[in-house]
């Protein structure tokens, strides 16, 4: 099972600081976490394989290497994981994109789906699952069981924030998953919100609270 990477650079970290504070609005939410899902992105494409071949520079021929093999798709998390997309399309921007809607029930915070829709060669792809927040993991559980319901082998989980217990149930239930957090919290309250976390992070990307 490999281990949760924490992906803590300073830019990173900075960043979620901003994000954190209640008093930062909409605008500059949406704007700090399409940034850090790029920074993100970054890291988590590091494995991406490469082929050789050759370029005509002005001076001579180069040996270099371009993106081979895979393709790649993002699958956001509705609602809240669409604040990632575009930044991550701002670095893999032929990827192609997939969306499953899951809401959490506010009495019994089970995970509850009511939407899917993938790319039709999504099984061909490398799928990197997105959603800001990994509070008690079931909302990142059921939707990468549905997508290996679908047959979809190589997937990867990028989250922003992420509670010791989403990161313990979501490493047991799909121990294949690689996961992707920028910051461990400390634990969840009565109401699953991830502590100190950031709040409702579909509310205040969407303003709707
Ligand atoms: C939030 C968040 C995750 C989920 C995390 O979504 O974006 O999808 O909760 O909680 P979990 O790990 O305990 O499942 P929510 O259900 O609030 O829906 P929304 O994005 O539409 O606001
Ligand atoms: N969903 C959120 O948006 N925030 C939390 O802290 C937990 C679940």
């Amino acid at each position: 099972m490999p281990a949760p990477i924490i992906l803590d650079h300073p830019l990173i970290q900075h960043k979620i600081s901003l994000l954190r504070d209640k008093n930062t609005g909409s605008k500059d939410f949406r704007e700090l976490v399409s940034e850090i899902a790029m920074l993100m992105c970054y890291e988590a494409t590091r494995d991406l394989p490469l082929k050789e071949v050759e370029i005509e520079t002005p001076v001579a021929i180069a040996k270099t290497k371009v993106i081979s093999g895979r393709k790649v798709a993002f699958v956001p998390i509705l609602r809240a994981g669409l604040g990632m997309v575009e930044g991550m399309l701002s670095l893999v921007p032929a990827a192609k994109i997939g969306h499953i809607g899951m809401y959490r029930d506010p009495e019994t915070f089970e995970p509850h789906e009511y939407y899917c829709k993938l790319p039709s060669d999504i099984t061909r792809r490398e799928v990197i699952v997105l959603d800001p927040m990994l509070a008690t993991g079931g909302s990142a559980i059921d939707a990468i069981s549905q997508l290996k319901s679908k047959g979809v082998q190589n997937i990867k989980f990028l989250c922003i924030i992420a509670a010791p217990e989403g990161l313990e149930a979501l490493s047991k239930a799909h121990p294949d998953v690689q996961i992707y957090a920028a910051a461990k919290d400390e634990c969840l309250n009565e109401h699953k919100y991830i502590v100190p976390g950031l709040g409702d992070a579909g509310d205040r990307i969407f303003g709707t609270r």
